[in-house]
């Protein structure tokens, strides 16, 4: 398991090129099980969860071959089974159940298990297959599926107790794909990431409408075609990005951030201005400067399916109202379990009490370097920010995290002036 050393206290100024989304990818790369034609997919960001996702494709029978961030599939002759082996690394392996069941009209997907950030079930993946005709049965931990004579197109609201379901809004549109008839998503998810998938399987043959609101209607097409796409810029790195800059970056210079979408930055953005940080963008809104304000302030956030504040960005704020002067408020409603970061910033000197989802950050001005563990994903990151601003050095442990997310963080930080070694084990 690689570590992380971080001597924090360096000024970060110059520019970083944001990759394409993990988020947005990992979903195409599972529609291209939808067509026996080739797919050329661009940007996809080399991190481990894309691996996954390229390895589970491959055992499935696809071809696959992937070079600098382009990705060519084929998925020509393919097996419905997807066991616990190839499943278990990551959940949005179970995207996989929509294009099998569309396309051989029955699947075998293990159940992806448990997850550090909380309760993560598939009730709603699970209703939405159902009410497109599917039969589910669960045996010894997989589900398996059949549709025998195809899917047909149905009306079914996906909302759960949390709002609306990313990846399972993704699986009932890609199943819907390929049915009998017109289907229609209400409550469905409008996170651009959906967008972006429903962009990928029109350009396919598809026939989806409404895909970015509440209501997604997909009219059933027989046969889908080779495709070539580009996959969006992933908000949640240039989100942690500006959020770098805020807290480490030169007060003159800023940080540049290029190969950005603007539109998908709008929660991020607003509580960078409200805590009296300045971001710039260009005229394009493909790129922007964010500068460190001279006077930052504390302040609240509550997480909410987009267009609110990212579940995904809410651990790296919690890093930046850390250093804030001021008490601010964060509530994940989202995943209420997703605070294992503050244990590990409250060792670094963070004074962070959480209770039922919410924490109160009371802004302290110093951290020190300390020995951290990194839990998940974006916890790993916010550890990262709260070590560039650290006090001495921070060790990382568990970095495996980090690399299912974050396309070579470590040197995208180094180019811009920060002080970090990866040790490898
Ligand atoms: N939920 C249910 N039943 C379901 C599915 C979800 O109750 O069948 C609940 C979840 O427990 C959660 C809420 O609904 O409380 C929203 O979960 P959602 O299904 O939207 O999450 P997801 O689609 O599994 C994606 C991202 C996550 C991101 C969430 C929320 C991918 C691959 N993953 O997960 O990203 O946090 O949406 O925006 O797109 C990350 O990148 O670090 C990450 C965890």
């Amino acid at each position: 398991m690689d570590k992380l050393l971080v001597h924090g206290g360096k000024t970060l100024k110059g520019a970083v090129h944001i990759s394409g989304s993990k988020n947005a990818s990992l979903p195409i790369l599972a529609a291209t099980l939808l067509t026996g034609e080739t797919c050329i997919i661009r940007r996809v960001p080399d991190v481990s969860d894309t691996n996954y996702m390229i390895q589970i494709l491959a055992a499935l029978g696809a071809e696959v071959e992937r070079s600098s961030g382009t990705v060519r599939i084929t998925a020509a002759n393919i097996s419905h089974n997807a066991p616990y082996e190839i499943v278990r690394k990551m959940r949005a392996s179970i995207c996989v159940m929509g294009p099998l069941l569309s396309r051989l009209h029955k699947a075998s997907v293990s159940l992806p298990g448990g997850c550090i950030i909380g309760d993560r079930p598939v009730d709603l993946h699970l209703k939405g297959l159902e009410a497109l005709g599917a039969d589910i049965d669960m045996e010894g931990g997989n589900m398996h599926m059949k549709a025998e004579g195809g899917l047909i197109g149905c009306e079914c609201d996906l909302r759960g107790k949390h709002g609306p379901t990313v990846l399972g809004t993704d699986n009932m549109m890609m199943a819907a794909v390929l049915a009998k008839g017109t289907t229609v998503i209400e409550s469905a998810a409008c996170e651009p990431e959906v967008v972006d998938l429903a962009n990928f399987l029109n350009k396919m043959g598809a026939k989806i409408s409404g895909a970015g609101t509440r209501r997604i209607m997909i009219e059933g097409v027989e046969k889908l075609n080779a495709v070539e796409h580009t996959v969006i810029p992933d908000r949640i790195e240039a989100g942690t990005f500006m959020v770098v800059a805020a807290m480490a970056g030169d007060p003159e210079d800023g940080v540049t951030l290029n190969r950005i979408c603007r539109e998908h930055l709008e929660p991020s953005t607003e509580k960078l201005i409200e805590a009296g940080h300045s971001v710039e963008f260009s005229e394009s809104g493909t790129s922007c400067v964010v500068t460190p304000g001279r006077n930052p302030v504390g302040a609240n956030i509550v997480t909410a399916p987009f267009p609110g504040f990212p579940t995904d960005m809410q651990a790296q704020f919690t890093s930046l109202f850390a250093i804030t002067p001021g008490i601010s408020v964060v509530e994940d409603t989202i995943f209420p379990q997703r605070f294992m970061h503050c244990a590990e910033m409250t060792r670094m000197g963070a004074d962070i009490k959480v209770d039922n989802g919410t924490a109160v950050i009371q802004g302290t001005s110093t951290m020190s370097g300390a020995p951290v563990m990194a839990s998940d994903l974006r916890a790993s990151a916010a550890l990262v920010l709260s070590a560039l601003c650290a006090n001495g050095t921070t060790e990382i442990n568990r970095l495996y995290h980090i690399d299912r997310g974050y396309e070579n963080i470590d040197d995208k930080l180094i180019m811009i002036g920060a002080d970090i070694e990866r040790v490898r084990e």
